[in-house]
Order: C-alpha cells, then structure tokens, then sequence
C-alpha cells in the first residue's frame, strides 16, 4: 500500500473501533441459523423480514451496524484488501492466493476489453441517454457477443471481426505512456487476449468475470461518449480502481484517488437481499441468462430510493445551498414529509457501517477541493440535524449514498455517473448472487393478495 494512503487507512480502523464501542451490545439477529423449508416468518410489504434463500456471501446486520462479505468484516476489507480481491472472494468463496490474484487481475483488463460492444453502443444516441439506461443496454450488446460467439460462422474468425472493428469507430488508448492518445484499434492485442476461447457460453463464472470488468469499462465508455470524447481501453499495469478512473478521465489517478476509488468499489459490492441484486436473482431464477440478469439489476439500482439516492443527494446539498439554512431547510423538507436522501434504511437501525467509512474519507478528501469542502460542511450540519431527531425517533441514519457522493465530487466525477459507479461495483455481488442461487435454483414466484371484485357480467363494448 502507498504511504501515502496510510491515513485513509487509520481512518477506517478508526471507524471500526467507532463502530465496535458503540453497537457490540446490540443483539444478533436471527438471520444467521441453518433452516429448512418451509420456514414460518412475518413478511410486512415491500416483502420486508422475508426469507428468500440462504447464502454464504454476504452479511448485513442491521442492529448492530455491520457489514459481513463471506466472513470477513467490511472495515477490514475496506483497510487492507483491493477491489480485485473483494471481487474474487464474493465469486468464488475465498480470497485469492497470489498467483490467483495476478491471474483474475489480467483477466479484469483483458475482459475490459470490449471494442465491439462500444461500438455497438457508440452507434445509439448515447450523449442524450440517461447513463444508467445506456450502460443497461451496453450490458445486452456484451450479451450479443455471446450470441455472435454461438453462432459457427464467428467462432473461427476473429480475425474477419477484427477487420470489420478496424473499419469502424476507433478506440482512444494511451497504452504505453504515449504523449497523446492514440486513434486505434489494436489488432494484435485483441487476438493476444483470446478472450472468446474462455466465454462460449452466456452462463458460468467466466461470464461473471467478464461483466465485472465489462461494466467498469462500459460505465467509463459512457460517461467519455456523452462529453464527445473517444472510449479508452483498460491499461494492462493498472489496477482495477485505477484504470476505472483512468478509463473515464484519461488521467492516470494518483494513489490516494485511486485508494479511495478502491475503498467505495468494496463498500459497494455486495449488501444482502437488496432490490437490484434480488431483481438479478429474480430474473436468472428463471434461467435466463447472467447478462440479462445484470441488466435487471442495473435498471433497479436507478431508481432514488435505492441507488439513485447517492446523486439525489448532491443536487439536494446544493438546493440546501449553505450551512446556514441546513436547519431551516431540513424542518421544511421535514413539515412536508419530505424524504431526506441518503438516510434511512430497511435493514439497519443503526450508523451504516458503509456510511462510517465514507463520512471521514469525505472530509479528507475535500480537504483540498473547494465544491466538496463547501457540500461535506453541509453534509455534516443535515446529519447532526437528522441524528437529533429523526435519529433518535426513527432510527434513522447516513446510508452509503450520504457521503459517497461527496468523494465522487472531489474525484471531480460528474453526478451522473455516481450511480453507474455504483454499478460497477455492485455487478460482482450480483453475479455471485445469482451464481449462488442457480447451484439450488427455483423460480421466484411470491402471491398478491386479490382485493377486487368477483362476479362481474362481461358487457359488450357498445353497451358500456
Ligand atoms: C431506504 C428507504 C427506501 C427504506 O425504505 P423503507 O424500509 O420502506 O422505510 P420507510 O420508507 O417505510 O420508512 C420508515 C419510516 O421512516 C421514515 N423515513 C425513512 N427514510 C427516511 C428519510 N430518508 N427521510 C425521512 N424519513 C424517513 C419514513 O417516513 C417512515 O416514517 P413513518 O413510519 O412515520 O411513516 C428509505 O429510508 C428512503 O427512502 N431513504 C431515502 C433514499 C435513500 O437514501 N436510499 C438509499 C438507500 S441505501
């Protein structure tokens, strides 16, 4: 680790000892024990308290406030591991041994690495498309290359796509430390990655793999697409964090932008049955495939009470505007029943362990950035505003959207794309989800209850 990232370090374990004082005594829930089917709970609506399936990847324990992927305790991860690892671990069970790591990471990269799919997408209006509607449909056209792959004709004839790649929209890539970007396509490296000799079907982990890395280089696509610049491919000596940055800026971060690109990539990763990842599982429960099922994810993370909330909340500090009128803003938005984004949860009654990371990343963070300084002073007041009341009332607290947006700010990311970021993170929990799921699948299949009319006498149209 960069010695220079050693304090966002000690701010996590700072964070941890915070959390382990003020929640240990909480009582564990009762989610944590073998059952069997059928089980017996009360399911209020919204589907809130059901049972759904049982896993071993993720933990969220929300009287206490913590964060579980596959044993481990989030605070840690976010203080030693990477993205890369966190990634592996939720997909296949353990963290990675050396050699493991540096082959999953090659792999990132070169699974990042989807020239066709961007030039599929690059042919849409994608500059007036909502960026979350786009990366949905680039994660179909990164299906479509399966089904060009599952057809004879494409199998043996890389080489013929290549051609028909070269006569089109070219790539931006500054690979080797050139002084400008070069226009290209490059051949050579394509065929090097060989990476359709690993993804004949549109199922199994390589798929998985290969949607991690894909949406992280399709979300960059998008967002360089939609300021009329060139999409750029990942660089082969880049972290996975780095080169998401340096995919959509151009600019190779520094460690501490790419240590904190890092840290909200593992913060978002997996969270339990939330709607995005259950709508992934709904969708592959049916055995329709894991790119179809990312999909549903992606159009479930849009939405503002889910992960929507983390730009709603930067467009909602603005309109607050200044730490003078947090108060007086806060008891309007609080007489109208107005839903403050980036608090409240379904699970946790408690600080959001993810929260507790963010909030003083936050503030280091924008320590040099004069539109973070000035929105994390705001941030501050409306939490200390919300803790003295609906905190204590309601239990209600700072989600990860409450501060992630302010880091994605100082990052000088533009809000549209804090969602899509959001994404490029949560996909490894879906898919791991769903790959989960599926070794004991059965379709999803939940009843209404029916309060209309019975017995009602058809009348022809003419008579109605
Ligand atoms: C996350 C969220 C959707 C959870 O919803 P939920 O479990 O269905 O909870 P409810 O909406 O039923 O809220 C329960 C109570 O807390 C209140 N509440 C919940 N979140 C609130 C918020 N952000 N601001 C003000 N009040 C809130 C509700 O008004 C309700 O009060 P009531 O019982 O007096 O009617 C909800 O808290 C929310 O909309 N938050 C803002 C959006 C957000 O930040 N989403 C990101 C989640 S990570």
């Amino acid at each position: 680790m960069h010695k220079n990232t050693k304090e966002m370090t000690e701010l996590i374990l700072k964070a941890k000892e915070k959390a382990i004082k003020e929640t240990s005594h909480e009582p564990e829930p009762e989610f944590t024990k073998p059952i069997s089917w059928p089980i017996t709970c009360t399911v209020g609506p919204g589907l809130e308290g059901a049972i759904a399936c049982e896993t071993k990847i993720g933990y969220v324990n929300g009287a206490k406030g913590w964060l579980i992927y596959r044993g481990y305790n989030i605070f840690d991860l976010c203080a030693y591991s990477t993205f890369e690892e966190v990634a592996f671990l939720l997909l296949h069970g353990e963290l990675p041994t050396l050699s493991q790591l540096n082959v999953f990471k090659k792999k990132l990269v070169q699974y990042g690495h989807i020239p066709l799919t961007k030039r599929r997408l690059m042919s849409f209006p994608v500059e007036r498309m909502n960026a979350m509607a786009a990366l949905r449909l680039g994660t179909t056209f990164m299906r479509q290359e399966f089904t060009d792959v599952e057809s004879q004709e494409y199998i043996n004839d890389t080489v013929k796509i290549i051609s028909a790649d070269e006569d089109s929209i070219p790539m931006e890539t500054k690979p080797m430390g050139e002084k400008h970007a070069i226009y290209e396509f490059d051949e050579k490296k394509l065929l090097e990655m060989k990476i359709r000799d690993n993804l004949q079907h549109a199922t199994g982990i390589e798929s998985c793999h290969h949607l991690v890395a894909g949406v992280s280089s399709l979300v960059a696509a998008i967002a360089r697409i939609k300021v009329g610049r060139l999409p750029i491919e990942p660089h082969p000596d880049l972290s996975f964090a780095s080169n998401f940055i340096y995919m959509m800026t151009g600019k190779v971060p520094s460690p501490i932008e790419e240590r904190i690109m890092d840290i909200s990539l593992i913060l978002h990763a997996d969270h339990g049955m939330n709607a995005s990842t259950f709508a992934s599982m709904v969708v592959a429960s049916t055995l329709s495939d894991i790119y179809l099922s990312v999909g549903a994810g992606i159009a479930a993370l849009q939405g503002p009470l889910h992960g929507g909330a983390n730009e709603a909340v930067i467009a909602m500090l603005k309109e607050i505007g200044s730490v003078e009128n947090t108060k007086t803003w806060f008891e309007k938005a609080c007489a109208k029943k107005q839903k403050i984004m980036g608090f409240g949860h379904r699970v946790y009654k408690a600080y959001d362990p993810r929260a507790r990371v963010l909030a003083p990343l936050a503030k280091y963070m924008s320590r040099k950035n004069d539109e973070g300084k000035k929105l994390f002073k705001i941030a501050e007041q409306l939490e200390k505003e919300v803790l003295r009341t609906l905190g204590k009332e309601k239990k209600i607290f700072p989600n990860v959207d409450f501060y992630s947006g302010i880091v994605y700010t100082c990052l000088g990311i533009d809000s549209e794309f804090f969602t899509p970021i959001f994404a490029a993170s949560r996909v490894s929990g879906w898919t791991a989800r769903v790959q989960e799921y599926l070794l004991n699948n059965r379709i999803f299949r939940p009843r209404a209850m029916y309060l209309g009319q019975f017995d009602k006498g058809y009348i022809s149209v003419k008579n109605r």
